[in-house]
């Protein structure tokens, strides 16, 4: 059992700037684990304290039972992918994929094999005779990763290994990553900005916020129950929407309509959240309908967002079929399935716990 630990680990750099505050986590052996966040948030501080790259202000790492903080870097047997992926410019990209195998004696035929393997996995077989100092950052980032994957460690550690790569590469390379990720039944912790690597990859995520964890969880539990609204509206695209509301006698009353709701909370201010595919357009007189006025209708190919205007000038998101045809400024009505209101406190952002 290789579980990694982090108890309260917390980095200040020399500056001062508290990078990771607290933060406690638990990662399976095995499992495919996300760090999610934007820009700053603390992601890469984080897996670089796990790599041993950057020492530990306080708090404890631990890799299995070990305690590992003060161990080093090479010691610690986790191959790493970093945002600045160095390889070795006087090595062909075969040299550098071979280095570490070569290095630890596998032999030829077996060398020679998991090469042809990682190669085909990465579109790097084009390449394999040129020199970093003449490939795209792209194909440099494939042959850091590839580099990685021709390890056998405890875990890998990637940070935002997919960044450079055009939207459809990536889009393969997340589905070749989930069936290496099977294949080898080794931890991965991917760190990442976009929600939808989030999302598709991982078998529970990390948001962070401000060096802090906002929430661990599976994908759709993290989608469906955001902790606050900040997770809120760093995950779906577009964001949860959001609107002010009033709880009131076991409804909650918004935008000039009335929901029921079952949130252990007795009244006062929230915040109501619902995301835009929670919202369908209904024929006028429907139960319940949310009263509202069309701002815009963006279609996305398979489907469309329609922009709409609330009662109280709110504007929200909701996603309607490709071929909605309507005009800005014409009315509608919507209808919103209670089940799927999210209440959040107005002044901490936290959700409000359900009955
Ligand atoms: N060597 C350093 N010295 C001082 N501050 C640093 C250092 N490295 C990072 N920071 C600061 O620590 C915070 C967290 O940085 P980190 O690189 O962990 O963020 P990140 O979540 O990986 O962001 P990104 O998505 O942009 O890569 C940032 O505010 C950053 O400016
Ligand atoms: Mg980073």
């Amino acid at each position: 059992m290789t579980e990694i630990r982090l108890a309260n680990v917390t980095k200040t750099y020399a500056g001062g700037q508290t990078a990771v505050d607290a933060v406690d986590l638990t990662i399976h052996d095995g499992e495919f684990f996300v760090l999610l966040g934007p820009s700053g948030c603390g992601k890469s501080t984080t897996l670089r304290m796990i790599a041993g790259l950057e020492p530990i202000s306080s708090g404890d790492l631990f890799i299995g039972e070990r305690r590992m903080n003060e161990v080093d870097p090479k010691d610690r047997d986790l191959a790493f992918v970093f945002q600045n992926y160095a390889l070795f410019p006087h090595l062909t990209v075969k040299g550098n994929l071979t280095f570490g195998m070569k290095l630890r004696g596998v032999p030829g035929p077996e060398q020679e094999r998991r090469l042809a393997e990682v190669t085909a996995m990465l579109g790097l077989a084009p390449y394999l005779d040129r020199k970093p100092g003449q490939l795209s950052g792209g194909q440099r980032q494939r042959v850091a990763l590839g580099r990685a994957l021709l390890r056998d460690p405890v875990a890998f550690l990637l940070d935002e290994p997919l960044s450079n790569l055009d939207a459809k590469l990536r889009a393969q390379m997340r589905t070749e990553l989930v069936k290496l990720h099977r294949r080898v039944a080794r931890t991965i912790i991917h760190v990442t900005h976009d929600q939808i690597e989030a999302m598709t990859m991982a078998d529970r995520i990390c948001i962070m916020q401000d060096g802090k964890v906002a929430q661990v969880g599976a994908p759709m539990e993290v989608y469906r129950n955001p902790a606050n609204t900040f997770v809120a509206t760093f995950t779906g695209s577009p964001p949860m929407n959001l609107v002010p509301g009033r709880l009131e006698h076991g409804a909650v009353q918004f935008a000039g309509a009335s929901l029921p709701v079952d949130v252990r909370a007795s009244g006062g201010d929230v915040t109501v959240g619902f995301r835009p595919e929670d919202l369908s357009l209904v024929a006028a007189p429907a139960r319940l309908p949310i009263n509202a006025e069309v701002v815009a209708v963006e279609t996305l190919g398979a489907d469309a967002i329609l922009v709409a205007s609330l009662i109280g000038g709110q504007e929200v998101g909701m996603r309607v079929p490709a071929d909605t045809a309507l005009s800005p400024g014409q009315p509608i009505a919507v209808h919103l399935d209670p089940d799927r209101l999210r209440l959040f406190d107005p002044g901490s952002g936290k959700t409000l716990p359900r009955r």
